[in-house]
């Protein structure tokens, strides 16, 4: 049986992945490391924690001798690592905890996966997770590739950035196996509500205000987050060794927009009078440094390995709100606590 290591399991996209892996491979022993910081959350995988083919270790990628340790004890065949610091506007306001986890975090799994298999280093993989907001910014036209230069401009993308940047290195002077995947935006249930979209839905059920940065004309190219999991799928057991793939939606919305089109369906969802909860969206102050556009060609991944989204906007957005709206718990539960004292100091 194949030990396969997913970091950031208790996460938004990790729990997809998890869930997958688990139900799917039965070959597999899927052990889930995630810190349990303000991100993570075990209700989110709370229906395969009893599954035989899975372990929950809470621990921190920061900490080289814990990891160096679980690495000689378990010799992992395989690691998908999605653990992370993930929130932009959080990295503005402390840079340095992205560098420990985005940048340290993932040496800390390099090193000790290069140390464990130096002999048969062929069957193995580290799957490093990233983003497409390592490209920068794009303008009014164009899409990122493969290709595209890379250009960080927020703390976030430039610890990411970073650590791609070292999976690389790591391959090409130890001959790491490796692989990179860089995704645009993923929506969808787990989603912790600092987010827009989570954020969003959570505050016109409490009718409070939408604080769309700006004047909302960014741009963003969404992906439904079961989406994201089938990729990952897909790029483990087949990507090419030493590659990147983009990975995206072909789904590019206007911020603005797309806070348009969510009031549309939560009033039909919620028995509002149509137009009242675009009533919550207020202008509010710019992020530093904000991105004006994302947008992927995934032609290399939906040629090489055949994927395509599976759900158009609509219907992954629908069943987003359908998700929230079911699980008004989980949402009280994320926002009570620390995530709330943040909030209040983020929009108070
Ligand atoms: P998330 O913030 O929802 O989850 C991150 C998880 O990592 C949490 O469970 C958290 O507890 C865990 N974690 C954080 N620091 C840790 C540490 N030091 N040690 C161990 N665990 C730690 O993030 P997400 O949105 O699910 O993103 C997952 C990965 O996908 C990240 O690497 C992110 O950069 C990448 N990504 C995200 C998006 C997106 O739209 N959310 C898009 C592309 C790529
Ligand atoms: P976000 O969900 O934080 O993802 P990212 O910054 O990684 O793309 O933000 C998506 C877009 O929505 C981005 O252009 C910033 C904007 N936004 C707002 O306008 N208001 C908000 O409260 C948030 C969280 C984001």
């Amino acid at each position: 049986m194949k030990k396969i290591l997913i970091t950031g399991g208790a996460g938004f996209i990790g729990s997809h992945v998890v869930r997958r892996f688990v139900k799917n491979y039965a070959n597999y022993h899927i052990f889930n490391l995630d810190a349990l910081t303000y991100a993570g959350n075990l209700e989110n995988i709370a229906d395969i924690e009893k599954s035989s083919n899975y372990t929950f270790i809470k621990g921190d990628i920061v900490n080289a001798d814990f990891i160096n340790q679980l690495f000689e004890k378990h010799q992992f065949d395989g690691v998908i690592h999605l653990a992370a610091e993930s929130h932009v506007d959080r990295s503005i306001t402390d840079p340095l905890a992205f560098v420990k986890t985005n940048v340290i975090g993932t040496m800390n799994l390099l090193n000790a996966a290069k140390t464990i298999w130096t002999n048969d280093a062929n069957d193995k993989r580290f799957y490093h997770v990233s983003t497409d907001e390592v490209y920068g910014s794009l303008g009014a036209t164009g899409l990122f590739t493969e290709t595209t230069p890379y250009d960080p401009n927020s703390p976030y993308s430039a610890s990411k950035a970073s650590s791609d940047h070292f999976v690389r290195a790591y391959g090409e002077t130890y001959g790491l196996p490796y692989v990179i995947t860089n995704c645009s935006n993923n929506y969808g249930p787990n989603h912790f509500p600092e987010k827009l979209i989570p954020l969003f839905i959570n505050n016109i059920i409490n009718n409070k205000a939408l604080p769309v940065y700006g004047d909302g004309k960014y741009t963003r190219d969404w992906l439904y987050v079961i989406d994201h999991a089938i990729a990952i799928d897909l790029v483990f057991h087949n990507g090419k060794n030493h590659e990147t793939y983009n990975i995206g939606g072909f789904n590019e919305w206007q911020n603005i927009d797309l806070v348009r089109l969510l009031c549309r369906q939560m009033d039909g969802k919620l028995g509002r009078e149509a137009g009242e909860s675009e009533k919550l969206i207020t202008h509010v102050k710019d992020r530093p440094g904000h991105d004006l556009r994302y947008a992927i060609d995934a032609s290399k991944i939906n040629k090489e390995l055949g994927w395509k989204p599976s759900v158009t906007f609509e219907e992954g957005l629908n069943q987003t709100i359908d998700w929230f709206l079911a699980n008004e718990e989980w949402l009280k539960n994320v926002t009570s606590g620390e995530y709330s004292k943040y909030y209040e100091k983020q929009y108070s």
